[in-house]
Order: structure tokens, then C-alpha cells, then sequence
């Protein structure tokens, strides 16, 4: 009596851990819903927070940021990350230039070199400068660009963003 007991217990135990170790794993995806709710039921387009204005003080310098939205139709949520650069051409606060990451030639990542001061594409070499025009390389154009943006009363800078 007292085995089947612990028995009853231990399955007890058992299916409480499972439990919760699929709610931990559900969570997950919930906490990333949460960081980027932005395109909830079929949205194209939101605004985006990238960061605080007074943490991109310096002129010239390319700050990174990156964001993934997560898209919900029904029961299926597909998630894309992007990425870009902010540089400040000025002290003024809405005299930026902000860069889209993705190389306009096929669409990989680009990075910021500090030695050739320009951006750099890995797949096949393209450079760029702080202004988005191609230095070098096979890209048809220049860098693409977040053109709307605004800062908020608590100087958080948002980009526009447009699905397509
Ligand atoms: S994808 Fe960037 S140069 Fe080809």
C-alpha cells in the first residue's frame, strides 16, 4: 500500500515537472511576442522603437539596431529580424541618416568597419559609405534607408516600418 503510494507520488512529481517544463517552453516564444508585438493581425506597417537619442550622441558614428517583428495569422506566427544603422549628421535631433543592414545586392548583412570606415558586405565584398552609397562591388544601388522616423517626448527615436 505505502509502495503504490509513492508510486501515485512519483507520477505525481513526474507530471508536474513535464508540465511545467512546457509551459517554460511555451513562454519563450511569449516573451518574444511581447519584445515585438508590432505586426499583430495581418498589420504591414508600425512604428518602431531602435533606442534612446541620448544614447547615439556622437556625430558620425554609425550606431547598430536591430528588431524582430513577429507577424500573427491565426494559429501561425512567422517572425523576420532586421537590422540597421542610425548616424547623426548634426546635433540636431531629426538630422540622421538611418540605413537598412541588408545589402541591396542579395539581401545579406552588412557591417560596420572602423579601420575603412565604411560598411562592409561579406558575401561579395561591397562596401558602402555613412551615406549608404556604394564604394565598391557588385550591389545595383545604394543602401536602403528608414526614411520616416520620429522621436518621442522621452526621446525614443522610432522608424517607420513597411512590410514589402
Ligand atoms: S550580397 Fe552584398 S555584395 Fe552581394
Amino acid at each position: 500500500m505505502s509502495e503504490s503510494l509513492s508510486r501515485r507520488d512519483f507520477m505525481k512529481a513526474t507530471v508536474f515537472f513535464v508540465g511545467g517544463a512546457v509551459g517554460a517552453a511555451v513562454g519563450i516564444p511569449t516573451v518574444g511576442y511581447l519584445i515585438a508585438p508590432a505586426l499583430k493581425g495581418g498589420a504591414k506597417e508600425a512604428w518602431i522603437p531602435i533606442g534612446k537619442m541620448a544614447d547615439m550622441s556622437e556625430i558620425g558614428k554609425p550606431y547598430p539596431f536591430s528588431f524582430t517583428l513577429v507577424q500573427v495569422n491565426g494559429w501561425e506566427r512567422t517572425s523576420t529580424s532586421h537590422g540597421g544603422f542610425v548616424i547623426r549628421k548634426s546635433a540636431a535631433p531629426d538630422d540622421l541618416v538611418i540605413l537598412d543592414s541588408r545589402c541591396p545586392h542579395l539581401g545579406c548583412t552588412v557591417n560596420w568597419k572602423d579601420a575603412e570606415k565604411a560598411f562592409v558586405c561579406p558575401c561579395h565584398d561591397a562596401s558602402f559609405d555613412t551615406e549608404g552609397a556604394v564604394l565598391a562591388g557588385p550591389p545595383p544601388r545604394p543602401m536602403d534607408r528608414f526614411a520616416d522616423f520620429r522621436v518621442t517626448e522621452d526621446g525614443v527615436l522610432e522608424i517607420f516600418y513597411k512590410e514589402g
